[in-house]
């Protein structure tokens, strides 16, 4: 929920912690804050806001020094302001977190009763107390985090500095997601990978219960105990333009027009063109470390992902927001094509119903950032249980990849826009690869079915450009569809989550009202919403369902709503019951998902536009939410 920087090297690192917050904002954004060195001594610049004002602060202050660190803060404990705002910092010492330290009340009031005084009511401030009082009785600025690491509870990563040692920078993770990029002169230290690659490609990942002890040209791992760990960095290939918005006036937009190739980067892997045949290859279920022994009938030698997927009698999928929402398309799809019973739930309810998760089970987990704090417990709750888990993450070595059996990675670049979308369309397409590799190990998909079934899915990205020309339709409609009361999303089968998924995109880039309906639910309450302020917006693709849901619009209709239709091709019948009616190109009813939702993506986008509001970063959201 927040993002960190820390660096430590030759360049100004005003600038670098700067640039570095500045990709991270989409992690948090209602402070910030940086303490740099300066004539041996931390200079602490916080602001509440956007990071624009941190920026203007800082505009005329000078550093001499070349370590300091600095955050973006999503709030969790303690109202947005610059009180709140982080770095921490008592006496020679200085802290920025990410994530909640659960046992804070407790911890805090301690510390309180041996005379200490907040400045702030954040759950943060203690680190900055426990670890000074530590150095105060001369423990070095790694052994005080050894010593003050068994009291915390919670998921948090904590960069510290001390003037004490203005060469050293400790940083420790138990959760939220913690890199260390190598450069030749200088290691950065941060939330997220795109904060470091212009400067390095050399990255260390930091595991749970690990910390790193950072000084120049030098990193040493150590665990909780504080014994030396060897760890080698890895190097990642991304790079730095594929952050930048390239002319596009949002990132939003931007990852928008980057569908058609996330979806073609995402079925790639597991498409041969020539054979036209589907493989789950690279998934590597790595089952050495299973740990559900009696669960699952895996013999030693049952390695093969084929003959693993023939073991599976049911799936659950969980996820969160519109990862769920794809997760849902899942669950139509494998249903239909692999007969297997599957279960959708959203990971939040998920880790605390007590589910059942019988024999033979997979567990797919679904998130783009694969940080998401709910779906990376489910996650661990269905391996406790013994299931066999698969995850479907954008951010390779993410936790959630790290920890599930398997891994699909959705391969559509880095996202920015807080909102996802680019990530939404990779995973609908890994759904439909998904679902028909498990029919192919059930012996449900014959040769000639699986060759139609891959044309029809490479044949996607292009069908989605064209379908991307309804930019200018919803650039000039924003104007208007602002003025409405509230918007209802209508669709049924395999359109359902995609009406779902369009009524999320509006509430969170427009602020308002909006509602995803099943459309044969319509008349068991939300006609009663129905009148001309209501914009209706119905999916109604040419497929099994096609006259029950012109029987549902027509009920719209007459209770006076503004229709705007999606449906297959030259549709008159549906024309002449709609106020606007888009058309989209012929496709399998499988595929249809991935175009229908660009219209209500760019829908969202020009009405929040229109409106002013912050397209990229929404108030009060964060990309990455990894905390309960
Ligand atoms: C946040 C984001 C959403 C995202 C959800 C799940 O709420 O704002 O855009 O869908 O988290 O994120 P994940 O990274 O797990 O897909």
């Amino acid at each position: 929920m927040c993002g960190i920087v820390g660096y430590l090297g030759a360049r100004d690192p005003k600038e670098v912690i700067l640039k570095g917050l500045k990709t991270l904002e989409y992690r948090g954004y209602d402070s910030s804050g940086v303490s740099i060195l300066n004539k041996g001594k931390f200079k602490r610049v916080r602001a509440q806001g956007k990071l624009s004002q941190l920026c203007e602060k800082l505009q005329n202050e000078d550093f001499d020094g070349h370590l300091g660190i600095g955050h973006t803060r999503w709030a969790t404990h303690g109202k947005p302001s610059e009180r709140n705002a982080h770095p921490h910092q008592l006496n020679h010492v200085n802290i920025v977190h990410n994530g909640i330290i659960e046992n804070y009340a407790e911890i805090k009031e301690k510390l309180i009763k041996n005379g200490s005084q907040f400045e702030s009511e954040t759950d943060s401030e203690l680190v900055a107390h426990l670890i000074e009082r530590e150095m105060n009785f001369n423990a070095s600025l790694l052994n005080a985090t050894i010593n003050i690491i068994p009291g915390l509870r919670g998921a948090y990563s904590v960069l510290a500095v001390s003037e004490k040692t203005p060469d050293q920078c400790v940083a420790f993770k138990n959760g939220p997601p913690l890199l260390i990029g190598l450069g030749e002169d200088e290691i950065i230290v941060a939330s997220d990978i795109q904060a470091i690659i212009s400067y390095t490609k050399k990255i260390i990942y930091l595991e749970d219960d690990e910390i790193a002890l950072i000084s120049p040209g030098k990193v040493e791992i150590y665990n909780f105990k504080g014994q030396r760990i060897e760890k080698s960095p890895v190097t990642v290939n991304w790079d730095a333009s594929q952050i930048e918005k390239q002319g596009y006036p949002h990132y939003m937009l931007k990852e928008i027009f980057e569908q058609p190739r996330a979806v073609a980067q995402a079925i790639d892997p597991h498409i041969d063109l020539s054979t036209r045949k589907i493989n789950l290859s690279g998934v590597g279920f790595n089952v050495d470390n299973f740990e559900g022994p009696e669960a699952l009938d895996l013999k030693n030698d049952l390695l093969n992902t084929n003959e693993i997927l023939q073991t599976i009698e049911r799936v659950f999928i969980v996820a969160c927001g519109t990862s769920y929402y794809a997760g849902m398309l899942g669950e139509y799809l494998i249903e239909r094509a692999a007969e297997v019973p599957v279960e959708i739930d959203l990971a939040s309810e998920f880790r605390y119903r007590y589910p059942v998760i019988p024999k033979n089970s997979l567990l797919i987990v679904v998130s783009q950032s694969g940080e998401t704090a709910d779906t990376l417990a489910a996650l661990r709750q269905a391996k406790k249980q013994g299931a066999l888990t698969l995850s479907i993450c954008n951010v390779p070595r993410s936790s959630i990849d790290r920890e599930a059996h398997g891994h699909l990675y959705m391969n559509a670049g880095v996202e920015i826009g807080v909102a996802s979308t680019k990530a939404f369309v990779s995973s609908l397409a890994l759904m439909n690869i998904l679902s028909l590799s498990l029919a192919k190990a059930k012996g449900l998909l014959n040769e000639d079915l699986e060759k139609k079934c891959v044309d029809e899915i490479v044949a996607a990205p292009s069908l989605m450009e064209g379908v991307l020309a309804y930019d200018k339709f919803f650039a000039q409609a924003a104007d208007d569809l602002k003025k409405k009361r509230g918007f209802l999303y209508l669709g049924r089968g395999v359109s359902y989550p995609i009406a779902l998924e369009g009524a999320l995109k509006l509430k969170e880039l427009a602020y308002m009202h909006a509602e995803g309906y099943a459309s044969g639910e319509m008349k068991h309450g939300p006609l009663a919403l129905i009148d001309e302020t209501m914009a209706i917006i119905v999916l109604c693709p040419k497929d099994e369902l096609y006259e029950k849901t012109i029987s549902n619009l027509e009920e719209a209709k007459a209770r006076g709503g503004m229709i705007i239709s999606i449906g297959t091709g030259d549709d008159e019948r549906l024309k002449s019951i709609s106020d606007h009616y888009l058309s989209l190109p012929e496709t399998a009813w499988y595929v249809n998902p991935l175009l229908e939702v660009i219209p209500l993506q760019l829908l969202a986008y020009y009405v929040a536009k229109s409106l002013g509001n912050d397209v990229d970063q929404p108030r009060n959201l964060a990309k990455s939410v990894t905390v309960e």
